[in-house]
């Protein structure tokens, strides 16, 4: 029996265009004696547009970009009538990672790859997730955060309290996005109020950090109630900070897999991946960033339930590096979404 697979790509989303590289990539990575493809593009504008049955590998991602007709989804509804055995998600960012179309995939009983709504949601708040992360004893750097309201009200008081908490050099940040996307740094009040400015642009709450010097290092998981963890791998910026240009744009960004980093640091740094993933609830995948300092201080910065997923992200590398080619890496999380699926449809709901 071959899997009916429904892949969900594009989006309304900044990283639409990575979106799209994905898919082409995933879907040239299945076995086509396995699977059964069908494709759902969400065009920029939030169209669901389905696609034919797909019987061979796509050369360019235009295949894959259906006309929409400018309306929002008249496809969701129709996918409860389809069989399909698992969806794929392919979606980075807010109306994709953030829960929303999970808690669709839910609603409809359907068995989907990845996070659930709330490990989605709470990883996308990056306010949410410090919290919880901060319940669970993890390392983290000293932050606040505000909403515009309080800010508009007293920007003074606003500025002050950072200058007094965390002092500078601080990290800006809109509190639900990803992608590096209206995060700036900021060495004095000037640059703080221009960084509000910017922030506030992109959502009504931010978060503001302490900026430390340290290295990124970032740990790949996969699994369910027990994820595994991957090889480390380090992330070197040439820039200032890893911004959205360095991470899609340019190749000014290396990747070192594995890490340079001592048999403790690892060990340390799996043991807290592993509490973050538990500690949100995740499933499925999960790629976990931390800063390591200079003193060996290992802090988690962020984890990210739907990682960048080329066979050129960090992700499939670091899993790559650790035995687990991008094909086998697919069916992996596959199988973890149908685990899932089936122990839920265990539960009882009614009493
Ligand atoms: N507190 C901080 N101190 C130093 N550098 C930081 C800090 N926060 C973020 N950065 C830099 O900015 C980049 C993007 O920040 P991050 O919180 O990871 O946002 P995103 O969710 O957009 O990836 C990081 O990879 C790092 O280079
Ligand atoms: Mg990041």
């Amino acid at each position: 029996m071959k899997t009916k697979l429904c892949l969900l790509y594009g989006g309304k989303s900044a990283e639409h265009q990575v979106s799209l590289q994905t898919a082409k990539a995933v879907i040239g990575a299945l076995d086509l004696n396995k699977f059964d493809i069908y494709p759902i593009y969400i065009t920029t504008e939030g169209s669901w547009v389905e696609g034919e049955k797909l019987t061979a590998p796509v050369d360019q991602v235009s295949e894959l970009q259906f006309e929409g007709d400018g309306q929002s989804s008249t496809v969701a509804p129709s996918l409860i009538s389809k069989t399909y055995d698992v969806i794929f998600p392919l979606l980075h960012g807010p109306n994709g990672e953030d829960g929303t179309v999970q808690g669709l995939l839910e609603v409809m009983n359907l068995p989907y790859v990845g996070n659930g709504v709330l490990a989605s949601a709470a990883g996308m708040d990056k306010v949410i997730m410090k919290n919880v992360f901060a319940q669970a004893n993890l390392p983290q750097v000293r932050y606040s955060w505000l909403t515009r309201k309080t800010w508009l009200e007293d920007k003074e008081a606003a500025y002050e309290k950072v200058e007094k908490e965390l002092g500078y050099p601080c990290f800006v940040k809109p509190a639900n996005l990803g992608s590096s996307v209206g995060i700036s740094k900021c060495t004095n009040r000037k640059e703080l109020d221009a960084a509000y400015e910017e922030a506030f642009q992109f959502d009504r709450k931010i978060i503001v950090e302490e900026g430390i010097v340290a290295k990124e290092i970032e740990v790949g998981l996969l699994g369910n109630d027990r994820p595994e963890c991957s090889v480390i791998g380090e992330i070197i910026p040439k820039k200032d900070f890893y911004d959205y240009k360095a991470k899609y744009e340019d190749n000014s960004t290396a990747l070192i897999i594995p890490a340079e980093i001592s048999e403790d640091t690892q060990m340390e740094m799996k043991a807290m991946a592993v509490t973050a993933f538990q500690a949100l609830d995740c499933s499925g995948l999960v790629r976990a960033d931390f800063f390591l300092k200079e003193n060996g201080e290992l802090l988690i910065n962020e984890i990210n339930t739907m990682p960048g997923f080329t066979p050129f992200s960090m992700f499939p590398l670091l899993w790559k590096h650790t035995g687990v080619e991008y094909s086998l890496l697919i069916e992996k999380l596959i199988d973890l979404a149908k685990e899932r699926y089936e122990e839920k449809q265990q539960l009882k709901y009614t009493f």
